[in-house]
């Protein structure tokens, strides 16, 4: 069931946005070659409790899901394309990460997501985030009253495909309020002019997945939680939750 939403909770889900927004800026600001991935989790952490937040990812648990998330933001580094654990290892120069992050503050969530390179930067990881960031625009700029769900697809789908890039399988955005992930989906993938028509008051988070090598498979790793490019190609990924407004979509989650 999709849930429109007023200018009211826009401004309650921007709140949630804004912490979304400090935990990214706040992570990316200490990730250094030798930082350990689970000092970049108590980052966020402190910044969710100073704006008395909580983490929608923490012990979330998806049907699919083996055993409950077990971490406060996840850390997909490399060929790892979402959902990467915050676990035992360190930050090593040259590696593409991701921080993904989500926030509920007065009971509605923000989800985002960055994509950077940790100390010395190569010309194609930053081609692969620049484009990646590129098609999170596109998707956004669709998502207008009176286009489709298929047509933020497309536009994302395209600006991939368009730079020789692929897109994870299965990837997507997602409804997003007082929960955070509420229908519809939100595919990476689809046509123009498919899927249920956009309105004032939706609500969604945009997320592209990028491939390096402009192959979309993928597979779920032992922890049951992070997936993988099944190449060893790396993956970038951009996100932030939306409103759609009479003016336009209004991002939720910028500072
Ligand atoms: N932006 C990610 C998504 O919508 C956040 C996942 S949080 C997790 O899939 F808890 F599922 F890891
Ligand atoms: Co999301």
């Amino acid at each position: 069931m999709v849930t429109y939403r007023s200018p009211r909770e826009w401004e309650r889900m921007r709140d949630a946005g804004r912490v979304v927004a400090r935990i990214l800026a706040s992570v990316r600001d200490v990730a250094e070659p030798g930082v350990p991935l689970a000092e970049l989790d108590a980052v966020a952490a402190r910044v969710l409790k100073e704006h008395g937040a909580t983490s929608p990812f923490l012990h979330y648990k998806p049907s699919w899901a083996p055993v409950p998330y077990p971490a406060n933001i996840c850390v997909s580094v490399n060929d790892v394309v979402v959902h990467g654990i915050p676990g035992t290892g360190l930050l090593k120069d040259g590696d593409l990460v991701t921080v993904d992050a989500g926030a509920r503050v007065g009971g509605y969530c923000g989800d985002a997501a960055i994509s950077f390179m940790v100390g010395t930067a190569d010309a194609g990881g930053l081609r692969l985030i620049e484009v990646t960031k590129g098609a999170l625009e596109r998707g956004i700029a669709a998502a207008v009253p009176g286009n489709r769900i298929g047509d933020v697809a497309a536009a994302i789908e395209g600006a991939a495909r368009a730079a020789g890039f692929g897109i994870a399988d299965g990837s997507g955005g997602h409804g997003i309020g007082t929960e955070m992930h509420e229908d519809p989906s939100v595919p990476n993938k689809g046509r123009a002019g498919r899927g249920m028509r956009i309105k004032e008051g939706l609500t969604i988070a945009i997320e592209p997945l990028v491939t390096e090598s402009g192959r979309d498979a993928t597979r779920v790793l032992d922890d049951g939680w992070a997936v993988a490019t099944v190449d060893g190609g790396r993956a970038a990924h951009f996100e932030h939750s939306i409103a759609v407004t009479g003016d336009g979509p209004m991002i939720l989650t910028a500072l």
